[in-house]
């Protein structure tokens, strides 16, 4: 594609986001050392203060969020041993099956709830008894937010709870943890406290150019580090990441807010727009909007908005995911929904 990043309001996801002047300094003025002596300052402060920040042991620095993941897994879990996850969860669809094909770790997928949660009762049905003709269950991993939707600290506790009780170990897929803190209005340690492992991106809404954290207990940490090296994931001089991690950290997270709000804003102007249109066509939930139009004119849609430097990606079918992030401001709204009405103008469409 050949846009000018300068006049592109890129809304496909927020992992598009480019590292501001401030950020780059950061990287600039990075100590570092080579990490896998341990020696690398930038990183091992970054791991530390998330490690504080969420009231856990340690912290990996991770290259991605599927990594990140994978490690997670791996580390709570031997071959034959199996994870329940929710069908729609990013481990189960979209990070190329790797706890399975390189693990050795089955997937037992249960139906992921409307708010993104996973119901107890369907998690207790899932736990295999000990039999030899069955995966060993091991794992339950949840996700939050899952599809943008923050999922409670009641619906958390209740798998945590259920998770215990069962003898499983719970992994939180926190690629966007901040988001659903900073929705539900709770401390990160909070928000921890339903999980043993969390895995947290900075390469989201948190603006950093790569890198996720593992957060974990003390007894998990060497192994997570071990299969992050058998994924070829431990870096040298990776204080030029964690430089950005921590800017983000710092500067980030408090700011989350301004994207829920620009999501909410942007719903409500569809809402006032197209009128007669029922809930089911647009949805927010904390930095993502989804979008559904059943006319033939949706066809038309992500080539009419890329002429106008708008990019757009389609979810499924018939809808747009529309995410909010740190390079969308309010001036950029103003131009989607601008654009939006141009689209529409002058056929205004039923949406019944
Ligand atoms: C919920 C969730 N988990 C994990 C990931 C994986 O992160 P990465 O792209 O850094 O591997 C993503 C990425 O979009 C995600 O949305």
């Amino acid at each position: 594609m050949n846009f000018k990043a300068m006049d592109l309001i890129d809304l496909r996801s927020d992992t598009v986001t480019r590292p501001s002047e401030e950020m780059k300094k950061a990287i600039y003025n990075a100590e570092v050392g080579d990490d896998v002596y341990g020696d690398d300052p930038s990183v091992n402060y970054l791991e530390n203060k998330i490690s504080e920040m969420l009231g856990k042991d340690e912290a990996v620095f991770m290259t991605s969020g599927t990594q990140s993941n994978f490690s997670s897994v791996l580390a709570h879990c031997n071959r034959g041993e199996e994870i329940i996850v929710g069908d729609t969860y990013h481990i189960t669809g979209d990070e190329a099956g790797g706890v399975s094909v390189l693990g050795g770790v089955a997937m037992n997928t249960i139906p992921v709830e409307k708010d993104g949660s996973l119901c107890p009762k369907n998690i207790y049905k899932a736990i295999k008894p000990d039999d030899p003709h069955y995966s060993i269950s091991k794992l339950l991993c949840l996700e939050n937010t899952s599809r943008g939707k923050a999922v409670s600290l009641k619906k958390m506790a209740a798998s945590y709870d259920l998770a215990k009780k069962s003898d499983l170990s719970v992994h939180l897929d926190g690629a966007r943890f901040f988001n659903a803190t900073t929705e539900l209005g709770c401390s990160p340690k909070d928000h921890a406290s339903f999980s043993d492992t969390i895995s947290i991106c900075l390469s989201k809404g948190l603006g950093a150019p790569a890198g996720s954290l593992l957060v974990l207990p003390k007894d998990l940490a060497k192994k997570a580090r071990r299969i992050r090296k058998l994924a070829g994931g431990s870096l040298r001089q990776s204080g030029l990441l964690a430089a950005a991690g921590i800017y983000a950290l710092d500067n980030n997270i408090e700011r989350l807010k301004d994207d829920h709000a620009r999501a909410q804003n942007f719903k409500n102007e569809l809402h006032q727009y197209f009128g007669n249109m029922s809930e089911k066509r647009v949805s927010a939930d904390t930095n993502m909007v989804f979008f559904s139009d059943i006319s033939d004119k949706f066809k038309e849609i992500i080539p009419f908005f890329e002429k106008e430097n708008i990019l757009l990606s389609k979810w499924s079918g018939n809808t747009l995911r529309i995410v909010f992030h740190l390079d969308v401001n309010d001036e950029a709204v103003k131009k989607l929904i601008q654009v939006f009405k141009k689209f529409y103008e002058p056929s205004v469409i039923s949406l019944n």
